[in-house]
């Protein structure tokens, strides 16, 4: 049975929210395999809007929805986001919902640091969510973390403690903190324990079986391959990779698990955070796609920065993750437009390329060669099919696939579930 893999496929918030929304009904499971509360994404069902951060999408629709080891895992944001969402109605249980106990967890002090760090950056932060991502996955990789299945054992958790605090200590007496107040911690996570063990397990052992009894999993990706710690705009990055692989590997799936790798792409580009942007219109221009595509930060609230679609980094991700075709969300966005522009390439020192290079200077410096098409009058505003499509977008939806070098499998026209126009099942094998 094939399953799909939903990944952004440029800086984050290009819909994914929606699309594994949409699609979940048809799945027996959704994963998430990275990230952490940093995301944000949106469900818009009728008169209810979601908002996601760490729940998977498809807890709305009741499907199975597990939390994966890659992720870094915030319990008081957990608990706090299944109270919302048990407020709108959405039921969460220990049948529908489950955490991988080796996830490694998010701490106050990670946001602490976040915050001290990205003050002391001044004009060269990078613009973090604030939410302790960067710290979280740093005492995960540097073997100090504290993780799910450690909230069993607390009694046991003094060495582990002292590994972690003389690191943070130190980097706190470097912005004149205090040290950690340790018995506020062990409190704290005392007293969360409890909600966050009912639903650990050993999510890989349940992936496997569900698996084997042909199940399809919907891999349900954060932020977007420009953010990819390896392959984005480093150090302009979250600090996971974003990639289509990290489903393998963030979930106890061995990478054959991936199937259908979806590549979620606006119609044009945004960004929140710093960081190069080649295409960014800080004009009118900008102005009216931040307003007609409502671009502020689900998480934060930030105003999202905007340009045109840019061809070569969505062609760039589509490489780097395997995508085996797109969903081509807001294209509704463009409607009304008189002309629609497209990067086709970047001219650095005389030169013309083809790819977005790696140096942080280089990708500040890129100038975008533009391709303008005609825009189209007619609204693609909730259309649910092809032939609902002016003939214009669908030229430019034609340009954009051409360009990519990768299929469009999905077209959607509004924040909607329904508005969705299906070109090829991701899930068909
Ligand atoms: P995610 O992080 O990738 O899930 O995306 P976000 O939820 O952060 O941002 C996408 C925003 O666009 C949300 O407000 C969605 O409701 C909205 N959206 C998704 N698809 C469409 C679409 O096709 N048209 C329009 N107009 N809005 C959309
Ligand atoms: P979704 O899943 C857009 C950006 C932040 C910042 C950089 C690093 O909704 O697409 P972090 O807090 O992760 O250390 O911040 O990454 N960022 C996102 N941008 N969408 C997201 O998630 C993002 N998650 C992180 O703005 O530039
Ligand atoms: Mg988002």
């Amino acid at each position: 049975m094939a399953n799909v893999t939903v990944i952004g496929a440029q800086w984050g918030d290009e819909g994914k929210g929606k699309i594994v929304d949409w699609l979940a009904s048809r799945a027996d499971a959704v994963v998430r395999f990275q990230g952490g509360h940093n995301a944000g994404h949106t469900l818009v069902v009728g008169e209810q809007v979601y908002k996601l951060s760490l729940l998977p999408s498809g807890i709305v629709t009741g499907t199975l929805s597990i939390i994966g080891n890659g992720v870094v895992l915030d319990p008081w944001a957990l608990k706090a986001e299944v109270e919302k969402l048990e407020g709108q109605g959405v039921v969460i249980n220990t049948e529908n919902f489950a955490i991988a106990d080796n996830c490694p967890l998010i701490l106050p002090i990670h946001g602490v640091l976040d915050g001290l760090r990205e003050a002391a950056a001044g004009s060269g932060k990078i613009g973090t969510t604030g939410r302790g991502i960067g710290p979280a996955y740093e005492d995960k990789v540097g073997r100090r973390a504290i993780r799910v299945c450690d909230l069993a054992h607390l009694d046991a958790l003094e060495p582990q403690l002292d590994r972690l605090c003389a690191h943070h200590d130190a980097l706190r007496a470097g912005f004149g903190e205090a040290p950690v107040d340790r018995a506020a911690l062990i409190d704290a996570l005392k007293q969360i324990a409890p909600f966050v063990l009912q639903y650990a397990q050993p999510v890989w052992k349940r992936l496997n079986k569900v698996r084997k009894a042909g199940a399809r999993i919907l891999f349900e990706g954060a932020q977007g391959v420009l953010l990819d710690v390896d392959h984005g705009t480093y150090p302009f990055v979250t600090s996971s990779n974003t990639v289509s692989g990290t489903a393998a590997s963030g979930s106890g799936l061995g990478p054959s698990a991936t199937g259908f790798v979806l590549g979620i792409v606006k119609a044009y580009t945004t960004r929140v955070g710093s960081g190069p942007f080649p295409t960014e219109l800080e004009d009118a221009t900008g102005q009216r796609l931040g307003e007609r595509g409502h671009e502020f930060g689900t998480v934060t609230g930030r105003k999202r920065r905007c340009g045109w679609f840019d061809a070569v980094l969505v062609r760039q991700s589509c490489a780097i993750s395997g995508v085996t075709g797109i969903a081509l969300t807001k294209v509704d966005v463009l409607d009304g437009f008189d002309k629609v522009k497209i990067c086709t390439g970047y001219r650095l020192n005389g030169k013309v390329l083809d790819y977005f290079p790696s140096h942080a200077a280089d990708q500040a410096n890129v100038e975008p060669i533009y391709e303008e098409m005609e825009g189209w009058s007619g609204t693609t505003a909730g259309a649910r099919s092809w032939a609902d499509l002016p003939a214009q977008a669908i030229k430019y939806i034609q340009r954009v696939q051409e360009l990519i070098e990768t299929p469009v499998a999905l077209v959607s026209t509004s924040p909607e579930r329904e508005d969705t126009i299906l070109v090829r099942d991701p899930f068909q094998d």
